[in-house]
């Protein structure tokens, strides 16, 4: 009976060596590190060249051109969204940051916070947060489209059929140029750099002054604009500048 026991225990034995404590055993996991990492949050990556100079399709909405200028004008203002006040652990200046910190689930606007807090009632909650004015309904129906197409990183060239600076028009052009990469900081309630862009005679002041096409055009002694933004493109800058030398005009 005895000789029994000590037989079962030592096959006990046996088969932990054997397999039980082989089984604990782990192979050390060496964690290799990225021998050239890029911050992506401060120095977003430029969109892959095989996008560069692709025509822009209307049915499409390109983050690089559309969505970003308005996060960056509206949300990325110091105190709010930028990398250094990031309120709520949300950086919103560039594709890489915006998917990282503020839920986009691609095709599904209604669960993502970026949406979400565009479209709420609560005004303790609705972003962006006074004295920045909501955005317009446009813009968040741009947003929206965007994540219904996969919230994708997409970039397009809107001058890749050539620069046409003739009649360019305050209204049909250079306002809405500004509305999107300008007015969240230059907006009428307690503007940035004391002046806002939000009407025809505040534009015009700023562009007869020279200041305008300086900062856009990123010239010595202005502050580039928009301030922690891409510049304008080429085309854009020339056709803002097109509409300063035929006179600013209310057109
Ligand atoms: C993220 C906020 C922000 C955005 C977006 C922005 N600005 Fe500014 N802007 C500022 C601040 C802050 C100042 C004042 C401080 C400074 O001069 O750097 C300023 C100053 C300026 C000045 C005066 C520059 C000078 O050197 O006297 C002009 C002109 C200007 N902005 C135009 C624009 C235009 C046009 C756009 C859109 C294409 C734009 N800004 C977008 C924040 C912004």
């Amino acid at each position: 009976m005895s000789r029994i026991v000590v037989v079962v225990a030592i096959g006990a034995l046996i088969l932990l060596e054997l397999f039980g404590a082989s089984s604990c055993k782990h192979f050390p996991v060496e964690v290799i590190p990225d021998p050239d990492p890029i911050d992506t949050t401060i120095n977003p990556p430029p969109p892959p060249d095989d996008t560069l100079g692709a025509p822009c399709d209307t049915n499409v909405v390109y983050f690089e051109q559309q969505i970003l200028p308005i996060l960056i004008s509206n949300c990325a203002i110091s105190g709010c969204h930028n990398v250094d006040s990031h309120q709520e652990n949300v950086v919103l200046v560039s594709y890489e940051s915006i998917m990282n910190t503020a839920d986009v689930e691609p095709f599904l606007p209604g669960e993502s916070k970026l949406y979400k807090v565009l479209i709420e009632d609560n005004p303790d909650k609705q972003m962006p947060q006074p004295p920045v004015q909501p955005l317009s309904a446009a813009q968040i129906n741009l947003i929206a489209t965007w994540i219904l197409q996969g919230a994708q990183n997409l970039s397009c060239d809107p001058d890749a059929a050539g620069c046409d600076t003739t009649h360019v028009t305050f209204t049909g052009y250079v306002f809405p140029v500004i509305q999107s990469y300008c007015l969240g900081c230059h907006g009428s309630v307690s503007p940035v750099g004391g002046f806002s862009l939000n009407t025809y005679e505040a534009v015009k002041d700023v562009a007869l002054s020279g200041k305008l096409y300086g900062a856009i055009a990123h010239q010595q002694g202005f502050s580039p604009m928009p301030q922690g933004g891409n510049p304008l493109s080429d085309c854009r800058v020339q056709k803002i500048n097109a509409w300063i030398d035929a006179g600013a005009l209310n057109n």
